[in-house]
């Protein structure tokens, strides 16, 4: 259950892996994209996982559409307009969207820096006067390679005082954090927090090299720590963050089940683990059926599941007084 007297937070949810079948259908005719389907119910296993995937990328493949039917900067804006309305209607609190502005503009040529201040601006806008805090994450989208992922840096670092931190997701197999050192150390000079997808695809090592090498301060997913008795311990001691996707994970074929995903044995360790989505227009599900289903299934007690939400301020991208405020 979700605990309503500490504010409700989603920490790791991509706003480009959450855009409504609706909307996708809306942008598709809007600029002649021939889609699979001309309905929500013939597009949505175009669109959502139905049965698990056999791996990662076969999961991220369901995003595509998402971005593909983004003709121009206003459908960028108004989709990072309705997933505020989608945070509003999880009664959050505090969230932070990841986006990446090259996956966003690739197909129609679009500019990632415009991407970028298209989803800000959405972003200011529909937050303004609302009882929600939305801060932003940028992805750097490792499937497209190095140079594509420092073209994509240039951008979010043109709007970084718009930004909380940098992120670095989608092929963690192909592509190893060890190609990306020299762009988080651009990150860091931009004084901006790093969370990197490590762990999830790959083995306990590339949550190792994403913290020692690439300075990451918190982990998504980092499901293949609990391979590693010191890494468990290290986590523990330097106060790492990690953001704990269940479905997401399942959906992936990160863990076989949700009953044997490590989230419990992370937080009996003491380590900050936390409860989010990923993507879940996508997935089908939204945070409550993370905190109201998943968690249980997953072994955690009441108490757990509220360590977890005050894990998720400790961790978050928020000043002390910030954080204060929320609560
Ligand atoms: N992009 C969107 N969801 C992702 C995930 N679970 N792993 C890596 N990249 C992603
Ligand atoms: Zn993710």
């Amino acid at each position: 259950m979700i605990n309503t007297k500490l504010p409700l937070l989603d920490l790791h949810r991509h706003l480009d892996g959450n855009v409504r079948a609706e909307t996708i259908l809306d942008l598709g005719q809007k600029f002649n994209m021939p889609l699979p389907a001309l309905d929500v119910e013939g597009l949505r296993p175009h669109v959502q996982v139905i049965d698990n995937a056999p791996n990662l990328m076969a999961f991220l493949a369901k995003l595509d559409w998402g971005v593909k039917v983004l003709g121009d900067y206003d459908a960028c804006r108004r989709i990072a307009v309705e997933n505020v309305e989608d945070a509003m209607a999880q009664n959050m609190d505090y969230t932070e969207l990841r986006f990446s502005p090259y996956y966003m503009a690739k197909t129609h040529n679009l500019h990632p820096q415009g991407v970028v201040e298209a989803v800000v601006d959405g972003i200011k806008a529909a937050t303004r006067g609302l009882d929600i805090q939305v801060n932003l994450i940028g992805i750097m989208s490792r499937t497209f390679g190095v140079e594509k992922c420092q073209y994509e840096l240039d951008a979010l670092l043109a709007f970084k005082n718009d930004l909380v931190a940098v992120d670095l997701a989608g092929d963690e197999i192909g592509f190893p954090g060890a190609l990306f050192i020299d762009h988080f150390k651009q990150v860091r000079d931009a004084y901006l927090g790093a969370t990197i997808h490590a762990g999830e695809a790959e083995g306990a090592s590339s949550i190792w090299q994403a913290i020692n090498e690439l300075g990451a301060t918190r982990i998504g997913h980092g499901v293949k720590a609990i391979e590693d008795p010191k890494l468990m311990d290290y986590l523990r001691d330097n106060r790492i963050g990690i953001e704990s996707c269940l479905t997401s994970n399942l959906q992936t074929s990160t863990v076989a089940s949700i009953e044997t995903h490590p989230l419990k044995q992370f937080l009996d360790h003491g380590i900050l683990a936390t409860i989010n989505t990923d993507d879940p227009a996508v997935q089908g599900v939204e945070l409550d059926n993370e905190f109201e289903k998943a968690a249980p299934l997953a072994g955690l007690s009441e108490s757990d599941i509220l360590q977890a939400q005050k894990n998720a301020i400790e961790i978050a991208f928020l000043s002390d007084s910030d954080k204060q405020a929320l609560l």
